[in-house]
């Protein structure tokens, strides 16, 4: 299947489309993402939060942000009868131009332990795994 790719900036409107794929994704969704808490995140990173669209409809997503120092991906995700078409490579390929754009020197992301396959897409994309231990304190649920 080869399909035409439209990637733009992601809206406000957007987000109850999002919050399908990242269901139908298995992304893990808390606190953090109602629409009220996405769009703090991307008021402050208009031009990194992407969505890739088809045929008029969004199958596709990344949120970057950049906290002046680190470059960060969420919720990377492409709908499951849309994958396989070079639509994650590309969501990828233009958040790190965007990235390189306002400077940032490096990002990163967080894989759930168990998602082989998210880690096996971003190494072929020559991404490096680290060994790191991930903590965190969560403020309110
Ligand atoms: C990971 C994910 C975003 C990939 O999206 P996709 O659109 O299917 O991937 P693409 O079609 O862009 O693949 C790009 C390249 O990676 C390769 N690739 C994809 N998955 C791979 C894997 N598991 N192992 C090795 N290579 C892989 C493709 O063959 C393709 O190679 P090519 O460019 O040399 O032809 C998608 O599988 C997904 O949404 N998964 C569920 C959500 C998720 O895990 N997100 C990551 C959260 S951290």
């Amino acid at each position: 299947m080869s399909v035409e790719i439209l990637i733009r900036p992601c809206s406000l409107a957007d987000f109850e489309r999002l919050r399908q794929i990242w269901e139908l994704s298995g992304i893990w969704l808390g606190a953090s993402d109602t629409p009220d808490e996405l769009e703090k995140l991307r008021l402050q990173n208009e031009d990194t939060c992407l969505v890739a669209v088809v045929n008029r409809e969004i199958q596709g997503c990344v949120m970057g942000a950049f906290d002046g120092r680190r470059g960060l991906v969420h919720h990377l995700a492409v709908h499951p009868d849309f994958r396989g078409n070079g639509i994650g490579k590309i969501l990828m390929e233009k958040l790190d131009r965007k990235f390189r754009e306002k400077g940032v020197v490096k990002y990163s992301f967080w894989i759930e332990a168990d998602n082989i396959n998210a880690v096996g897409f971003y190494q072929h994309l020559g991404y490096e795994l680290r060994d790191l231990i991930t903590m965190s304190k969560t403020i309110r649920e």
